[in-house]
């Protein structure tokens, strides 16, 4: 892969300028969200899209979101069911992913969907996501701004250890506020989250009146009304890879006693035996605020990884609220490390 200069630059009137024109000339671009720092390309040039898989040592399987300034602008990609509808004219702006049917005319190529007949479609709620996307005015498709596998970016610093010499730009707008990425509903049919995100599930089910069906690995097909995207085998969520959001360091889930050489991730006010040993330690929330735990798991797991531990003890976090994605995030980075399925390296663009 050739060495680009990145540039990294304060958001201002004149970056969201310079985004936009090295997106329109099909370069990658690194912007804040409010879930995490996305890297963007133009989701209508096949060849910037393969240049952002490249960049990120992402497979190409595994298909990437599509960002749009508003919901009229998402209508011209995807099909909307009343679920579909109900969730994106109260959410959106914000974080909240959804599946859904591609139109027939969509103008986001086959790359960027990883050939499915569904895109995945988000309006993301950050001053500088939403100014860049106006200023384009067509869809950008953003992965997390890490190397495929990696912990999520929460601030442009980060983007810039990960992705330094790979790609154009870095738009800095400060830390993400929420620190974890969105919540991904697909509405092919039956409503299911497919990934636990940002936007609480008992938000989600409130707001439709009904509970929702957790994706298993693969969607009985063509009944879905997804057609073959949504069935046949595929899965329903490629990107939710079993060992994912890996820190260097091993993980330690749910820990109630901190070994010695072990560095602590504690959770609340009160600590677990051993914690007086450990090599390390960062709270997540000391008052047990799983609002403030979401905005610093990601930053912390890249603190221990920068400090050198080999491995980490994670005090248990309550199930509820934004518990669930926090503990979805933590259980994979805790999986055993399956580095062949992240070795399928993207076509390289001559
Ligand atoms: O908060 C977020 O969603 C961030 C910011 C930058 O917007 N983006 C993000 O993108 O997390 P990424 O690429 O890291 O995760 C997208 C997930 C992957 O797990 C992918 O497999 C899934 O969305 N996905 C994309 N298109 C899909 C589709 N058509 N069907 C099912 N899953 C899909
Ligand atoms: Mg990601």
């Amino acid at each position: 892969m050739p060495v680009i200069a990145t540039v990294l630059a304060q958001a201002s009137p004149r970056t969201i300028e310079q985004a936009k024109s090295a997106l329109s000339a099909g370069g990658l671009v690194a912007f804040p969200t409010e879930t995490v720092y996305g890297l963007g390309a133009d989701a209508t040039n096949d060849r910037a899209v393969a240049k952002l898989y490249a960049a990120k040592e992402r497979p190409s399987f595994n298909p990437l979101i599509a960002h749009v300034a508003d919901l009229a602008a998402a209508r011209r990609l995807a099909q909307f069911d009343v679920d579909a509808v109900k969730l994106a004219e109260a959410l959106w702006p914000g974080p909240v992913t959804l599946v859904l049917p591609k139109l027939r005319g969509c103008p986001v190529g086959q790359l960027a969907t990883s050939g499915l007949d569904t895109i995945a479609v988000r309006v993301p709620n950050h001053p500088v996501a939403r100014d860049i996307l106006t200023a384009f005015g067509k869809p950008v498709v953003a992965p997390s701004a890490n190397r495929s596998g990696r912990v999520s970016p929460t601030s442009a610093k980060h983007v810039q250890a990960d992705l330094a010499g790979r790609i154009d730009l870095i738009v800095d707008g400060g830390a993400s506020p929420v620190g974890l990425e969105s919540t991904i509903l697909a509405c092919l049919g039956r409503t299911a989250l497919l990934r636990p995100g940002a936007t609480p599930r008992a938000i989600v089910e409130r707001l439709l009146g009904h509970d929702i069906a957790v994706a298993t690995p693969t969607l009985p097909s063509p009944a879905c009304g997804g057609g073959k995207g949504g069935g046949g085998g595929q899965p329903v969520a490629p990107g939710m890879l079993t060992s994912h959001y890996a820190p260097r360091a091993a993980l330690r889930t749910n820990a109630i006693t901190v070994a010695p050489g072990e560095a602590l991730l504690a959770f609340g006010a009160s600590l677990p035996q051993g914690a007086g040993n450990a090599q390390m330690m960062l709270n997540l929330s000391g008052r047990g605020d799983l609002v403030e735990a979401a905005a610093n798991l990601f930053n912390y797991l890249r603190e221990l990884d920068g400090a050198g531990v080999h491995s980490i003890a994670v005090m248990p976090i309550p199930d509820e609220g934004l518990g669930e994605a926090i503990n979805d995030r933590l259980r994979r980075a805790a999986a055993p490390r399956h580095r062949a399925i992240h070795m399928t390296r993207p076509q390289r663009v001559s």
